[in-house]
């Protein structure tokens, strides 16, 4: 067969059959028709050429990349390969993971509307919805503890528009029931919002249990490697695109193409990454578990975990542990500090284990375990190494910090 051929023939990573790790391998990367390279090259350019008749842009149904804040290339083939992943119709990417949730809040919301928000989740979406969205267009917002579904249900209000949670919550790592939390949304005619960052497929699907969009921050588990940031809001083809043509288009928060193909890049080894993320942390949560200078820790696969996470999440309980340790604040730091193979830096969902603590003084802390508040919150975001060598770690730092075991 010529190359010719070769690429007249339809394209194999068009064919929808394709699903799971397959798909996360193929999907959304296209030869390109100029050269024949065999993966979507990363298109710098800020405009498209314009069609003959330039004014069909407008028309109803034109699908033709003009200008790279709206659609580039890089862009396309990603939001396809995410879409089918998370088993939604369309896809709309973002530079960042806030520029996403903003996007998907923005154009749910309405002045004068109501919100129900999990009282644990990513401290700016907090921020967004204590003070931003309140003071500038006009919402009002209660947050739950969203595994009280009782508490959630006593909040509905006729003017509740929106119900939003994390499935795996940052950083206690409490579960929601999403498919519970999607039926209370829609008997009020909300809409239910679920941030899957913690839980990217193939842990968790929130479309499939009810969920009306999905948000990722791709900075994460997608991109996989620390070096690229992202976000993407998928669900129907018609809330999509009203956030599109809405957010995107008139806001702006759009992603370069080169971070869309770092994301791309990253994103095919996401199942077996995901695989070692989780197989890593249970390993390290039942270290933690067992060591008398922990004084607690959390993570959705221990035993004693409150939540039933297994209902709604498969395929393992994610790559963040939680933990609280015993002492003064100043034998805390020194873990830290000890710390050799972990690194000391916000983010997660990287090849390397990155480690935050925080003290939690107030505000969001008034809804975590009292242990939590006394103790502040270590988060582990554990990586790819050796489950052996990241164990070793731990334990050799918290030796340094409290002396051996007896
Ligand atoms: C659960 C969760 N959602 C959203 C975000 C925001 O993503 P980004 O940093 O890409 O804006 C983060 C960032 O840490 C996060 O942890």
């Amino acid at each position: 067969m010529t190359t010719e051929q070769q690429r007249t023939r339809p394209d194999k990573h068009h064919y929808a059959s394709l699903t799971g790790d397959t798909w996360a391998v193929h999907g959304g990367n296209h030869a390109d028709a100029t050269t024949g390279a065999i993966r979507t090259p990363i298109i710098m350019a800020n405009s498209y050429l314009l069609p003959q008749d330039p004014t069909t842009i407008d028309a109803p149904g034109f699908d033709g990349l003009v200008y790279t804040r709206e659609h580039g290339a890089n862009q396309r083939g990603l939001e396809e390969k995410l879409a089918a992943l998370d088993h939604g119709e369309a896809a709309v990417l973002f530079g960042t993971g806030m520029a996403a949730l903003h996007a998907a809040f923005f154009t749910v919301l309405n002045p004068g509307d109501h919100a129900i928000v999990s009282n644990v989740v990513y401290m700016r979406v907090a921020g967004l919805f204590d003070s931003l969205l309140p003071a500038k267009l006009g919402i009002d917002v209660d947050f739950v503890d969203i595994t009280d579904l009782n508490a959630v249900r006593d909040l509905v209000r006729p003017n509740t528009r929106l119900i939003h949670t994390e499935v795996i919550a940052n950083p206690d790592l409490r579960v929601a029931d999403i498919a519970t939390l999607a039926q209370i949304a829609h008997a009020n005619g909300a809409v239910l919002t679920v941030d899957s960052t913690l839980t990217p497929p193939t842990l968790a699907r929130p479309l499939e249990h009810g969920a009306d969009l999905v948000v990722h921050s791709l900075t994460k588990y997608y991109n996989g490697h620390g070096d690229a940031m992202g976000g993407v809001v998928i669900g129907s083809s018609a809330l999509v695109e009203q956030i599109r043509t809405g957010a995107l288009h008139h806001v702006g928060g759009a992603i370069s193409p080169f971070n869309a193909w770092l994301i791309m890049r990253g994103s095919t080894t996401l199942p077996l990454r995901l695989q070692r993320h989780c197989e890593n942390a249970q390993a390290v949560a039942e270290f933690l578990l067992d060591d008398p200078r922990v004084a607690h820790v959390t993570y959705p696969g221990l035993p004693n975990h409150p939540q039933l996470a297994a209902a709604q999440l498969r395929g393992g309980y994610g790559g963040i542990v939680s933990f609280a340790l015993n002492g003064r604040h100043e034998d805390r730091l020194r873990f830290v500090n000890d710390l050799r193979v972990i690194t000391s830096a916000v983010s997660l969902g990287h090849d390397e284990t990155l480690v935050a603590y925080e003290q939690y003084p107030q505000g969001p802390a008034a809804a975590f375990d009292p242990v939590f508040q006394q103790h502040g919150l270590i988060r582990l975001a554990i990586g790819l190494e050796a489950t052996g060598d990241l164990i070793a770690d731990l334990d050799a730092a918290l030796t340094t910090a409290y002396g051996p075991l007896p």
